[in-house]
């Protein structure tokens, strides 16, 4: 007999199932037992009846711990009453394998250390599954994005010769005697490819050795590059706008038990509406400088940090761009504005609700000699980064292109407190295990 998801009962009413999955929770009285069953697709409640499996199934039963694994044979029926609306009168359970010990995690609150150090099987309880079903999705929406507007999905190697973001928070690696590091992302290679094949995206994992704890910031990242051939700042900002929308209606459309689960507040979400508001770095300064706020003595030229910017993204219902940074605080390959050289063509979208910045992206410089000056002021060894220059040497054209961080806009949309759980083993400050 073929297994049925759970999600799937629907489609089976009043028909004998088989499901497998492991005891999510059970109460049981002297002659029914009512088990919540979880399959990872969804949970069930299935009622096992004494007379119907007799006297000794019964008493094995009603003694299953939590996270048993069985599968188990009844009829589905339709019951409104009960999770997922469905029920299963069981004819038929068989226990896969005893747990050893009493489950570890049980149905009372527990410490998010606690929680933490269990990783492995925190992942089991329904919020988490929730949250690793909604980075799915994202996912899936980001690379049908790109595919259907024919960006070529290129992945970029993880060990590097040289920095693209600074150097301050490197992953040095032990390069058969070389200096190698971890990469923070792969934009330059992005860059090499645009030029190869017109539009481009890579989909990986980026590191860095970040040395503060918060809720924003892991060590290891997953985070989707596009770079696009022939394209200025402007349309650039199109591109990202579109893609976060879509990846919101997705997630609207194909999550809304896990949004209800998680009781992520939906209106937020559906209020979004394109285009995304669009404020200059300078403008942004002028409205923390008029703001009540402990940081209204923020200078023009110093960086925002998380208070600055939950503070102007609460003005919006939608992310909103903030453009043309300080060239000082912004990374080597930002193309300066023709207008103004004092600041770049970058542009950061910064997500609602003080989820901080998504997106990190904007212009790069085309041409060669500023680009050799500015690998020079930056410090960065002009030998490592020959072959980039090289993609300046040859067939120079404006290009530009972004990186969006997967793991603050899988908080984000599920209105997580901290980035922790939006990834299946988090790697964060002093932390790798499990
Ligand atoms: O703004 P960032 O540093 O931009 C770049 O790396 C560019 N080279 C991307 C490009 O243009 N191709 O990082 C991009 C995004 C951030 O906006 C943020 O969402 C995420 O990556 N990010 C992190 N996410 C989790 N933990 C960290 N430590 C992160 N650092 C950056
Ligand atoms: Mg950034």
């Amino acid at each position: 007999m073929e297994t049925t998801l759970i999600k799937n009962l629907n489609t089976k009413t009043d028909q004998e199932v088989l499901i497998k999955g492991w005891v999510y929770n059970m109460r049981s009285s002297g002659k029914i037992s009512f088990l919540i069953i979880r399959d990872g697709s969804a949970l069930v409640q299935v009622v096992v009846v004494k007379k119907e499996v007799g006297e000794e199934e019964f008493a094995k039963i009603a003694k299953l711990g939590q996270e048993t694994p069985v599968i188990i044979k009844g009829i589905a029926k339709e019951e409104p009453r009960s999770v997922g609306g469905y029920e299963i009168l069981a004819s038929n359970i068989e226990i896969v394998s005893e747990n050893k010990s009493e489950y570890p995690i049980t149905h009372k609150e527990h410490g998010v250390e606690f929680l933490a150090d269990n990783r492995h099987l925190w992942i089991r309880t329904p919020k988490q599954t929730a949250i690793l079903k909604i980075r799915s999705e994202i996912e899936n929406s980001i690379r049908s994005y790109f595919q259907k507007r024919d960006f070529v999905l290129t992945d970029a190697p993880i060990i590097t010769p040289a920095a693209c973001e600074g150097t301050t928070n490197l992953f040095e690696i032990d390069y058969h005697g070389d200096k190698a590091y971890l990469s923070q992302s792969g934009q330059l290679y992005m860059e090499a490819a645009a030029m190869a094949l017109g539009r481009v995206y890579c989909f990986g994992p980026a590191f860095r050795a970040e040395k503060s704890k918060t809720r924003r910031h892991l060590l290891e990242f997953w985070m989707v590059e596009a770079e696009m051939a022939f394209m200025g700042f402007e349309e650039n900002i199109k591109i990202q706008e579109e893609l976060v929308y879509t990846i919101i209606q997705d997630v609207l459309n194909n999550c809304e038990n896990e949004l209800i689960t998680l009781k992520r507040d939906i209106d937020k979400l559906k209020q979004i509406s394109l285009p995304f508001p669009r404020l200059s770095y300078s403008e942004a300064v002028e409205i923390i400088q008029n703001s009540d706020e402990e940081f209204k003595n923020f200078k023009w030229g110093e960086d925002f940090g998380a208070p600055e910017e939950t503070y102007i993204s609460n003005k919006f219902t939608s992310p909103v761009f903030i453009h043309r940074y300080p060239t000082e605080i912004k990374a080597f390959y930002m193309k300066p504005d023709p207008t103004n050289d004092k600041v770049v063509l970058g542009a950061d979208l910064i997500a609602p609700e003080g989820y901080g910045e998504i997106i990190g992206g904007g212009e790069r410089i085309s041409d060669l000699d500023l680009l050799l000056s500015r690998i020079k002021e930056h410090d960065l060894p002009q030998e490592s980064f020959e072959w980039y220059l090289d993609l300046r040497r040859f067939g120079s054209v404006e290009h530009c292109g972004f990186g969006l961080g997967l793991e603050r806009t899988v908080a984000w949309l599920c209105g997580l407190e901290h980035i922790r759980e939006t990834t299946l083993f988090p790697r964060m400050l002093h932390k790798m295990y499990p």
